[in-house]
């Protein structure tokens, strides 16, 4: 079937067509319906099913006799180290490790966070809850105690389980200090918490509370898979929005486990044995996707890689995972390919990669000048998708494994079956083919998706539900060709992008505002060639501040590394007297992107005294920004 038949047998049926996806999925009662819709405009989907999405991840597949099939290979670059787990080693250590939990009474719905480097344990982690029914909230390594605590005071979980330490290229990263500062600050308390020590950096516990992976497990009877029902939330991951306070997305189980299988074939072409490896971080919806769920959901070997794209050693790595371990799927940021590229231009690393069928990008725009690098070195299928941590997998892609369209450079293709993206003006019409506009999504969204944000449903209505009634707005502005392909251009909220990594610039700001000297502060995101944008700082000082300039930015650059975490990558700030303001006092992001970015931009109608932007492209200068 050609991807325009598979779209309208959506169109015409889209219950059916999700009930006939939901095939692939073993369950221990059968969803008899697909859509409840009874409180719309919140839906749910096979409610009445009952499932376990760690039998589906791992045990059928040893069921079906391939347990001694790589489930996990674990590349480290960056401590030198390589590891095989087969499904049938992994099915032992994930119901151990499960029993363990249970044994200390986590139950079903109960919340653990999990806080972990790129290892095995973190994806054995996030199965082990599964597997009994408690709810995985994953906190990527690169964040800072403080947003550790909001998100435990946020989800109240029973345990945590976190490494003793992360590896980055330059650092140890002391995962535990991070952990116990963050138990420290937050209201809730973890009832106990589980320390994986790594021999690089082996953490001193806290008696009581904490105790050690393999301690934990000792002795314990394995658990088996418990049955939840299919709007079970599987997992919390939380992300960011226009304040500080990060939205926890809610992820179904059974709708998860319908919709990543049918994207393994539809999308990646992948299928049980095949090798397929997601260049992320478990800590981001990519990673909890496509490194941990989906492959395994398919019977694929998965990569867990513990590396960057260069520096670990150089910027042929990707290419030796590739070549070494069989990849016949590749998925990873442009960011990526940015640095990749920036090392070797002429693509002298890359060697013949007979396995590759074809390489994905996701996390921010795919710019041109990197898709071709990679088409013309990669000699494989360069495609761009394009999704958000609420949905949990694209909403528009090339889909490889149906029909291979033609690829339009900019575009990251069109709609999967399940949306019906359309773009709409300010008062929420559909504009016509090229016309600018807010992307949004006809409801219900489909299976997987976010149906709710965790204790915050009035947050999930005002963020996503209410601006366009009858559709989901996904925060994104762009445009549909007359041939249907989209085109995302920029995000209409204070989100920006860094190296594939989702910030908020309001929760920069809230940090900001925070130093003693700062009276009112701004954050816009700039471009970057690297990392597509970096965060910039505009400060105003309290007046009889006569501290030094470069003393007050420094301590802002610290205090954000310090609150939010080193993924921030807020390094840069600048001192003015005033920031441009409409007259009902709104500050003019926007224009200081353009005029920071040296695009065109005009003076906005609504300013209050435009003399001020002189003064803010004085200071960009002083960057080296604002160049023409
Ligand atoms: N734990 C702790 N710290 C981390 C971290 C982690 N898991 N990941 C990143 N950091 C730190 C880095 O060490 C760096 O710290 P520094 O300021 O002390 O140097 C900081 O956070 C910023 O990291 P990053 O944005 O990754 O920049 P980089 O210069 O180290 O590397 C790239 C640049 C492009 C190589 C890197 O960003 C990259 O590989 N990006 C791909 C991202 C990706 O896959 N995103 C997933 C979406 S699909
Ligand atoms: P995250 O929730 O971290 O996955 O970030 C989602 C956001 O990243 C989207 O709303 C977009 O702004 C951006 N994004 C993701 N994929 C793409 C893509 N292929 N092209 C353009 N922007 C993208």
């Amino acid at each position: 079937m050609s991807y325009a038949q598979v779209y309208s047998q959506w169109q015409q049926d889209p219950e059916g067509f999700w009930l006939s996806a939901a095939g692939g999925i073993d369950w221990v009662k059968k969803p008899t319906k697909a859509l409840s819709a009874d409180r719309a405009p919140l839906y749910e989907w096979f409610t009445d099913a009952t499932v376990n999405t760690c039998w589906n991840a791992v045990d059928r597949h040893v069921v079906a006799g391939r347990g001694k099939q790589p489930a996990i290979i674990h590349d480290s670059p960056v401590t030198g180290t390589k590891h095989v787990i087969t499904y049938a080693e992994l099915q032992d250590r994930v119901a151990r490790l499960a029993g363990a939990l249970k044994a200390k009474g986590v139950t079903k719905g109960d919340r653990v966070i999990i806080y972990m480097p790129m290892v095995p344990e973190a994806l054995e982690a996030m199965l082990a809850c599964g597997r009994i029914g408690a709810i995985h909230s994953v906190v990527f390594g690169g964040f800072a105690a403080h947003e550790l605590a909001v998100r435990i005071d946020d989800c109240t979980p029973k345990a945590i389980i976190a490494a003793s330490c992360g590896i980055e290229p330059s650092r140890v990263v002391h995962y535990k200090p991070l952990l116990d500062a963050a138990i420290e600050q937050a209201t809730h308390k973890p009832d106990f918490c589980v320390i994986f020590q790594r021999e690089q950096e082996v953490a001193k516990l806290v008696p009581g509370r904490d105790v050690a992976w393999h301690e934990f497990q000792y002795g314990v009877t394995p658990a088996d898979c418990e049955p939840v029902e299919g709007n079970h939330p599987a997992y919390i991951l939380y992300t960011s929005g226009t304040t500080g306070a990060p939205k926890g997305v809610v992820r179904p189980t059974a709708g998860h486990l319908v919709a990543l299988n049918w994207t393994m074939r539809a999308i990646y072409n992948c299928g049980a044995g095949d090798v397929f490896w997601a260049a992320s971080d478990v800590g981001w919806v990519v990673g909890h996707s496509y490194i941990c769920y989906a492959p395994l959901i398919a019977g694929c070997t998965t990569i867990v890689y513990e590396g960057k794209p260069v520096g670990t050693p150089d910027a042929a790595a990707f290419w030796r995972v590739i070549g070494e371990h069989k990849v016949r799927s590749f998925f990873t940021a442009p960011t990526a390919l940015r640095a990749i590229k920036r090392d070797d231009p002429e693509g002298k690393l890359v060697p013949k990669l007979p396995t590759l069928q074809a390489l994905f990008l996701a996390g921010e725009r795919a710019d041109p000048d990197t898709i071709q690098w990679a088409q013309r070195h990669l000699n494989v299928p360069v495609i761009d998708h394009w999704w958000q941590t609420e949905t949990g997998y694209a909403i528009a892609a090339n889909p490889f494994g149906i029909e291979h369209l033609p690829v339009k450079i900019g575009s990251p293709s069109v709609p999967m079956p399940g949306y019906d993206v359309q773009v709409l003006d300010e008062g929420g019409h559909p504009v016509s083919p090229g016309t600018l506009g807010a992307i949004a999504v006809k409801l219900p969204l489909p299976p997987g998706t976010l149906p709710t944000l965790w204790n915050a449903e009035d947050r999930f209505r005002k963020s996503y539900l209410d601006h366009f009634p009858g559709y989901y707005e996904t925060g994104d502005a762009g445009y549909i060709d007359a041939d249907g392909y989209l085109y995302i251009m920029a995000r209409t909220d204070d989100v920006i992008n860094v190296a594939g990594h989702r910030l908020s610039t309001g929760a920069m700001e809230e940090v900001l505002a925070s130093h003693k000297d700062v009276a009112e502060c701004a954050v816009i995101g700039v471009a970057d060639d690297l990392k597509g944008q970096s965060p910039l700082g505009f400060l105003c000082l309290n007046k009889g501040s006569n501290r030094p300039h470069d003393e007050v930015v420094k301590e802002c650059v610290q205090l954000v590394r310090d609150q939010i975490g080193p993924v921030a990558d807020f390094k840069r700030a600048v001192v003015v007297d005033r920031l441009p303001k409409t007259r009902s006092g709104k500050i003019l992001r926007g224009t200081m992107v353009k005029i920071a970015d040296g695009q065109p931009w005009k003076m906005p109608a609504t300013i209050d005294d435009p003399v001020i932007l002189d003064e803010i492209t004085t200071a960009l200068q002083s960057l080296g920004l604002a160049k023409a």
